[in-house]
């Protein structure tokens, strides 16, 4: 069996998971994304042809290399529609919404001016973050009318990306959240990760600290729940803890895992690798 890992960037992540499937027999392909020339008219790639593991760090090369595989009939983890959904946090709101799953309030707003109204509405405190985008990034907390006319302001002159205002009320909740990871119809492991010194955000990229969680029913149905809603596959399911409940935030697709692999000493790449290659056997 022949597995391919389409990447750009080989985080420590690719290597896990290089040395997972190696250590079960698989023949690894490595496929840089970045080399690629592909003709819609052609037949898939010989390097594309059996399970291929998606791990673009770049969400567009990874959205646009996820939907050339797939459209050519080749079998690809995460699939087309798990990584559109899970890759927007505007369409991830949406679509938790109507899977019933619990998500913090979220406005959308198209302009300057609407989304100062919609901070208005969400209390005059609320989290503005970009649809598309990790590690925290551009996430800001507005606490002031004037901080957020001023963020607002700095939006107006990026790319029109950035100007589909996605403002969430301000979570009150302790200083952590919980990443779960799905594989498939499992949820393998979970962590918490705690807020740094002098930042509100959890993300370990950013210095947040992960804690080995327990993975309780509560959890895992959620962590499920939230999965099916994007598409399913391979995804890190992000909540918060608020007065005795839990509520998603985000669900991320090409997820690092480092960390989690560390404090729980779960086999993730090995449960990523295994998913893969049974899914290209159904
Ligand atoms: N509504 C919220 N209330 C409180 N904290 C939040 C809220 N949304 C996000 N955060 C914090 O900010 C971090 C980054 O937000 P997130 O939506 O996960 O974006 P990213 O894709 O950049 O990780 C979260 O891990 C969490 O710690
Ligand atoms: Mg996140």
């Amino acid at each position: 069996m022949r597995l391919t890992l389409l990447h750009d960037i080989v985080r420590f992540e690719e290597k896990l998971l290089v040395k997972a499937a190696r250590s079960r027999g698989y023949d690894v392909k490595l496929v840089d994304a970045r080399n690629l020339i592909l003709d819609p008219e052609d037949d898939l790639p010989e390097d594309l042809k059996g399970p291929v593991l998606q791990r673009c760090v770049s969400y567009y090369r990874n959205l646009h290399t996820t939907a050339y595989v797939e459209f050519k009939g080749g079998f690809i983890v995460n699939d087309l529609k798990t990584t559109l959904i899970s890759g927007n946090k505007f369409l991830t709101t949406l679509a938790l919404r109507s899977a019933g799953v619990p998500t913090p309030r979220t406005l959308f707003s198209f302009s300057k001016d609407g989304a100062l109204e919609a901070f208005r509405a969400l209390g005059g405190r609320a989290v503005l973050k970009p649809v598309m985008g990790s590690w925290g990034r551009l996430v800001a907390l507005l606490e002031t009318a004037s901080a957020a006319k001023s963020v607002l302001e700095d939006r107006e002159e990026m790319y029109p990306l950035y100007q589909i205002y996605y403002l969430q009320e301000y979570v009150d909740r302790p200083p952590r959240d919980i990443r779960a990871f799905v594989v498939g119809e499992d949820v393998v492991a979970a962590i918490y990760r705690y807020q740094p010194p002098g930042d509100w955000r959890t993300n370990t990229s950013r210095g947040g600290r992960a804690e080995s969680c327990p993975v309780t029913k509560e959890i895992e149905d959620l962590a499920m729940k939230a999965a099916g809603a994007v598409g399913g596959g391979v995804l890190g399911v992000d909540m918060m803890e608020v007065d005795g409940d839990l509520v998603v935030h985000e669900v991320n697709h090409t997820t690092e895992f480092r960390n989690s692999v560390r404090v729980t000493g779960i086999d993730i790449p090995g449960r990523i690798v295994e998913y893969a290659v049974d899914g290209s056997r159904r």
